[in-house]
C-alpha cells in the first residue's frame, strides 16, 4: 500500500495531523482502490490526505483535487457533478452512492472507496458496463407503437397516465442498485437485476407504449424477472430515492394478473 501526503503547500501540524482551533481534526484520510491491468501488477489500495479547509465538501470534490494535486493517474468517472449523469457511482464506506452528491461530513472516519462491487474493473474506479448496457438495451428502452400519431402529432396522456412515470423516469441508470443486490452478483449473466427492471416497468406503466404482453413475454422467465427475491438492498441504496423494488412488485403482480 502507498502512501501520498499533501503537497507542499498544505500546512500540517504535530503529527501529521492538522487542528482547528477546538482541536478538530481537518485532515481525511482516503484509502483508494487502485488497479491498471496494464501494469500487470495485483489491486492495491493508495492512502491520500485531503485538508478539508482547502477542498469542496463532496466526495468528488476530494477525488478531483487528489487527481489535480497528487496523483494525476488516479482515474474515476465523473460528468454533472450534480447528481443527474449517474457516471460518478462507486462505493464509499462500504455503501453505492454518487462521488458528487455524498458530503464528505456524512461519512465518519476513513474514506473507503472502491470501485462499484460485482463489476469488471476497467482501471481504478471505473467499472465495465458493457454488459449492463447490453442488459438495457435487451428491455428495448423506447416507445413502441403501432398505431399511427394521432394527425401526426405527439401522442397525450393524461396528468394520471404522466403520474404513473413518476420514480421511474427520474432513473439515471448509475447502477448503484444493481450492484449492491446479491442476486445480481451472483446470476447478472441472467438475472437483469433492479436497475434495467425499473427501466423495463418504466415502459410497462407508460399508456402511449403497445407493446405491453410482448414486454411481459420477454420478461416471463425464471431468472431475467424472478431471481429478484425481494432483498431490498436496492431500493436501500437508491442515491435518487426511487424504489426498484417496487418497480419489480409491479412486474410480477402485472405477470400474475394476466395468468388470471
Ligand atoms: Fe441508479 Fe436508482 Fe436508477 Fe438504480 S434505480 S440505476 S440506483 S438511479
Ligand atoms: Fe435485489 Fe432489490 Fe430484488 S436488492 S433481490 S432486486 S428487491
Ligand atoms: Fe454526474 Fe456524479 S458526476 S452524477
Amino acid at each position: 500500500m502507498a502512501t501520498f501526503t499533501l503537497p507542499k503547500n498544505s500546512r500540517i501540524t504535530g503529527k501529521g495531523q492538522r487542528h482547528t482551533a477546538d482541536g478538530a481534526s481537518r485532515i481525511k484520510k482516503f484509502k483508494i482502490y487502485r488497479y491498471d491491468p496494464d501494469s500487470g501488477e495485483n489491486p492495491r489500495y493508495d492512502t491520500f490526505e485531503v485538508d478539508l479547509d482547502n477542498c469542496g465538501p463532496m466526495v468528488l470534490d476530494a477525488l478531483i483535487k487528489i487527481k489535480n494535486e497528487i496523483d494525476p493517474t488516479l482515474t474515476f468517472r465523473r460528468s454533472c457533478r450534480e447528481g443527474i449523469c449517474g457516471s460518478c457511482a462507486m462505493n464509499l464506506n462500504g455503501r453505492n452512492g454518487l462521488a458528487c452528491t455524498t458530503a464528505m461530513e456524512d461519512l465518519k472516519g476513513e474514506i473507503r472507496i472502491t470501485p462499484l462491487p460485482s463489476m469488471e474493473v476497467v482501471k481504478d474506479l471505473v467499472p465495465d458496463f458493457t454488459h449492463f448496457y447490453a442488459q438495457y438495451a435487451s428491455i428495448r428502452p423506447w416507445l413502441q407503437a403501432v398505431t399511427p400519431t394521432p394527425s401526426g402529432k405527439e401522442r397525450l396522456q393524461s396528468p394520471e397516465q404522466r403520474d404513473k412515470l413518476d420514480g421511474l423516469y427520474e432513473c439515471i441508470l448509475c447502477a448503484c442498485c444493481s450492484t449492491s443486490c446479491p442476486s445480481y452478483w451472483w446470476n447478472s449473466d441472467k438475472f437483469l437485476g433492479p436497475a434495467i427492471l425499473l427501466q423495463a416497468y418504466r415502459w410497462l406503466a407508460d399508456s402511449r407504449d403497445e407493446m405491453t404482453g410482448e414486454r411481459l413475454d420477454a420478461l416471463e422467465d425464471p431468472f431475467r424477472l424472478y431471481r429478484c427475491h425481494t432483498i431490498m438492498n436496492c431500493s436501500n441504496v437508491c442515491p435518487k430515492g426511487l424504489s426498484p423494488a417496487r418497480a419489480i412488485a409491479e412486474i410480477k403482480k402485472m405477470q400474475a394478473e394476466r395468468q388470471i
